[in-house]
């Protein structure tokens, strides 16, 4: 039986008092910066490593906040070990598959219990040093976050299959039947949320498909560990098969094949855009068997609108959590503001004031959750030097551009990790670029708009970006928020009513945006699994 209540994984506060949290993660912590682990390829359960014999070569994890430090030697695939994986999928499908659905759901319940207790804090260890988290962000991505998507995957699927045809007439009986897709899941998955990696492989391997995965460079360290978690849930060997390794190469290998039945991406907009021309055009040149599912979130270019009516000291804490917590590399993070001028001074004052403060201390590796110091520190590093060049370019291009101005940050440091403060620039023109490209860090770009032009605000805010992720509206009236919800409607998949546009929680704020944010299938809801899943109906007289 699946349980009939589920909730929400609790965050750990990790609190003052909390000494014994403390002296777990801090033993994990120990344990994976001392010595490089080495990340193989696992092709039907069998570990591959680089130095195997044949000729592989392998990535450097490092980890960002001290980019020395090597954390994993990443075995990377050949086309032949892309190959296999492919095969190892084809041929484990029938037997997964054919589980009742009660075992496969049984390996992601104990996977999920798992993460939240025995693994807990080598799974925040290896996703804070791999990915650039402190201790809340790694928590509520790789603890909570991951372990709801496997909890309320199982629920939703439940509810799914009992979805079946009204019976209506006599000496007919109808069956819906959810079959698996012919074929294997292409999963390739983000650095960024360690639990995004785990739902893209979890939400179609739950229904019955299996799985090729290539994981982010950048995030192998976790996510390995995260199927290692599963296997001792009991996942059989060939249902998940990872591939780390040169992204190009993998996919290139992957599309060729007849079998490729669903791609499931997140990532950015441009690899996304890519991949769905490939496929589109595999399908026109009869490729393969069916039409590939193809299902993706991507960029956004999300917005903060402030309304005059609004509370102040409340939607400036919410900017800057929306903005800059995880150094503005979630795909939901704020990074165009709107304020309007009556409040614009009590607003930028109180913006630059807060980010001052002592707790706010990115460029100050001494303070690095990652280093030993204070593990609340607010900001870390951002993910990788290619990731920290882009921020520091465009710093430098909005240095000289007439009309942009930073009103606060502008530093970056690279010395010892990859660190960029939280930058605030504001700009004259409404429609400049910085408010439409997403950088994907810590730079929030911000436009005063007349209080009497709201209505045209909204307007600029739908045709400015062309994506159309998140995105909140702060207000007390009424009207005002009711004009934002319906203007802005397909300007954001998640929209934000007095909240900041970040943090969806799985099973409350279905997640994924439309327009170039991607297929707005929403994980941490019932609809992603559908697109797993195709439905043979059986009509039988008797
Ligand atoms: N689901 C995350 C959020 O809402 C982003 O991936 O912030």
């Amino acid at each position: 039986q699946v349980p009939k209540q589920i909730t929400n994984e609790a965050v750990k506060p990790f609190g003052a008092k909390d000494t014994k949290d403390w002296d777990l993660l801090r033993a994990s912590l120990v344990k994976f910066r001392s010595s490089s682990l080495e990340v193989p390829l696992v092709i039907n359960g069998e570990r591959i490593y680089y130095n195997d014999g044949a000729k592989r070569s392998f990535f450097s994890q490092t980890n960002p906040a001290h980019h020395e430090q090597v954390l994993a030697n990443v075995t990377q695939a050949t086309k032949e070990d892309v190959i296999s994986a492919i095969q190892s999928a084809k041929d484990a499908k029938q037997r997964w598959m054919s589980l009742p659905f009660y075992d496969r759901a049984a390996v992601f319940l104990k996977a999920a219990d798992l993460l939240s207790t025995k693994y807990r804090y080598d799974m925040l260890a290896a996703t804070m040093l791999g990915q650039g988290k402190n201790v809340y962000q790694a928590e509520i991505d790789c603890i909570t976050e991951l372990s709801d998507f496997f909890r309320f995957n199982v629920k939703y699927a439940s509810d799914l299959y009992s979805q079946q045809p009204i019976e209506s007439s006599p000496g007919v009986w109808n069956n819906a039947e959810y079959r698996p897709l012919e074929g294997f899941t292409y999963a390739v998955t983000p650095f960024n949320f360690t639990a995004i990696a785990g739902n893209l492989i979890g939400a179609p391997a739950l229904m019955g498909n299996t799985v090729v995965w290539k994981p982010s460079q950048t995030a192998a360290l976790s996510n390995y560990l995260l199927l290692t978690v599963l296997e001792e849930a009991g996942l059989p060997n060939g249902v998940v098969n990872f591939v780390p390794g040169n992204a190009v190469e993998i996919t290139e290998e992957v599309l060729k094949d007849k079998d490729f039945a669903a791609l499931h991406f997140t990532g950015s907009t441009n690899v996304f855009k890519q991949l769905y021309g490939k496929i589109q055009q595999g399908v026109v040149n009869n490729l393969y068997r069916d039409y590939p599912r193809i299902v993706g979130e991507t960029g956004g270019k999300n917005f903060h609108l402030v309304h005059h009516s609004a509370n102040i000291p409340h939607a400036v804490l919410s900017t800057i959590r929306g903005a800059f917590e995880y150094q503005g590399q979630k795909c939901s993070a704020a990074s165009r503001l709107y304020i309007p001028s009556s409040k614009s001074e009590e607003f930028l004052s109180n913006l630059a004031g807060t980010l001052q403060q002592q707790h706010i201390v990115p460029v100050n590796t001494s303070a690095s959750p990652l280093n030993g110091g204070d593990l609340h520190g607010f900001m870390g590093p951002v993910i990788h030097e290619q990731s920290f060049n882009k921020l520091a370019n465009a710093i430098e291009e909005a240095k000289k551009d007439p009309e942009l101005e930073i009103l606060c940050g502008g530093q970056y440091d690279k010395s010892k990790g990859w660190y960029v403060a939280p930058t605030v620039i504001k700009t004259s023109n409404p429609t400049h670029k910085f408010m439409s490209t997403e950088f994907f860090g810590p730079i929030l770009t911000v436009y005063e708009y007349p209080d009497s032009k709201y209505s045209n605000i909204c307007h600029t805010i739908d045709t400015t970006s062309g994506y159309g992720l998140t995105g909140a509206v702060f207000a007390k009236d009424r009207e005002a928020i009711l004009e934002a919800y319906e203007k802005l409607r397909y300007s954001a998949g998640n929209f934000y009513i007095n909240d900041k546009c970040t943090g969806a929680v799985v099973g409350q704020q279905w997640f994924g945006g439309g327009r170039m944010s991607g297929t707005n299938d929403k994980s941490g809801s019932g609809n992603i699994l559908n697109r797993f899943v195709t439905i043979r109906n059986t009509k039988e007289n008797f």
